[in-house]
């Protein structure tokens, strides 16, 4: 029988507190700006992966949360696999004594544990564990910004997934993307008091994929031009300072401005792009309102209406208390685990 090599790996998702929202080259997914996002806990929402390679396979083979998908139609998968096997056959020609594993076929098994597709950053976790996943298969012994380049090529967001705590993706300088990667601004031991609750607000797909919406967006919005050159660059060296001083008022204020302005551009593209509904901007009033004694909460909301909201870990029962007063029937899936290395969680 023909040997079977395997791996498995998990890996967290990302929320943006300044967002990612436009592309300078759409196949190597190069940013229009950089951006910064903070990994949460595996506890609620990860994606694991298994891959296998044999001599056996005599094709590629993927199964999404179960069924079946195309591989060769998907040309950012493709990439993925591309890279790392040619990673894996230079690292062959170098060492006689290791497995031939770069011309094997594989078969590639993730899953979810959460909506896909729905705003909740599925492609973020599901390409980091792809990417992670097939490093580790391959051996590949690459760092996780060397990875996150990789990764960014399957989806922008999920280069950051490559690192705990808070993460900033460089927008970089280089038409080939080397320089184009995940950097982390500090682990999440740096501020354990912080956590994120999910609000589910709705499980549906949403109605315009994010490369779509971005695409849209670069040709049409001139939003997008002053966002991209005024807004962003001071932004993330106010947010990088607020997260270094744990200075959450700061912190809050410009995850929640960073939110807003990436919905406004949103709507200014033409024809506009709605990605909240009636109960996520209502949930945008409610926290605005708790926060006029000063700043306790904040809010922020990626391409789909649910809200992700950031706190202190003390304030997290007033505000679940405060949310499902108003919402009793909307499912609130929530996230107070700390913040965790999550390459300990993943297990090769
Ligand atoms: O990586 P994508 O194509 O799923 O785009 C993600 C875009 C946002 O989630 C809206 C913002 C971000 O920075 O994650």
């Amino acid at each position: 029988m023909a040997q079977v090599f395997e791996a498995t790996c998990s890996a967290p998702v990302n929320i943006a507190v300044v967002k990612y929202w436009g592309k300078r080259d759409t196949s190597l997914i190069l940013p229009t700006n950089s951006s910064l996002s903070v990994t949460l806990s595996q506890d609620q929402l990860h994606s694991k992966t298994t891959i296998r390679a044999s001599e056996s396979f005599t094709e590629d083979q993927l199964w999404l949360n179960g069924k079946q998908e195309s591989i060769s139609s998907n040309k950012r998968l493709v990439a993925c696999l591309r890279e790392t096997r040619a990673l894996r056959a230079n690292i062959e020609s170098k060492d006689e004594s290791l497995p031939k594993l770069a011309h094997l076929k594989i078969h590639i098994c993730s899953e979810n544990n959460f909506p896909t597709a729905a705003g909740l950053a599925s492609s973020a976790s599901g390409y980091a564990c792809l990417v992670f996943t097939l490093a580790t298969l391959f051996d590949l012994r690459l760092n996780a910004s060397e990875l996150s380049i990789i990764a960014r090529q399957g989806s922008g967001s999920a280069c950051r997934s490559l690192f705990g705590g808070f993460v900033a993706w460089e927008m970089g300088q280089n038409d080939d993307g080397s320089d184009s990667k995940a950097v982390q601004i500090a682990p999440e031991t740096h501020w354990p008091e912080l956590e994120a609750m999910i609000c589910v607000v709705s499980d549906a797909k949403k109605g315009t994929s994010s490369t779509e919406g971005m695409q849209l967006t670069v040709k049409t919005s001139p939003l997008l031009q002053h966002r991209i050159k005024e807004v962003v660059p001071r932004r993330m060296e106010d947010m990088i300072q607020a997260i270094k001083d744990r200075n959450f008022p700061r912190f809050a204020d410009l995850t929640m401005q960073d939110s807003n302005q990436f919905h406004a551009v949103c709507l200014d593209t033409y024809p506009p792009i709605f990605y909240m509904n009636d109960i996520s901007r209502a949930i945008i009033r409610i926290i605005t309102e708790y926060n006029k004694s000063g700043v306790k909460a904040a809010y922020t909301y990626d391409a789909g209406p649910n809200a992700v909201i950031y706190a202190p870990r003390e304030n997290m029962p007033e505000i679940y208390a405060l949310l499902s007063h108003y919402f009793p029937g909307a499912a609130f899936a929530d996230s107070l685990g700390m913040l965790k290395e999550q390459k300990k969680d993943w297990t090769p």
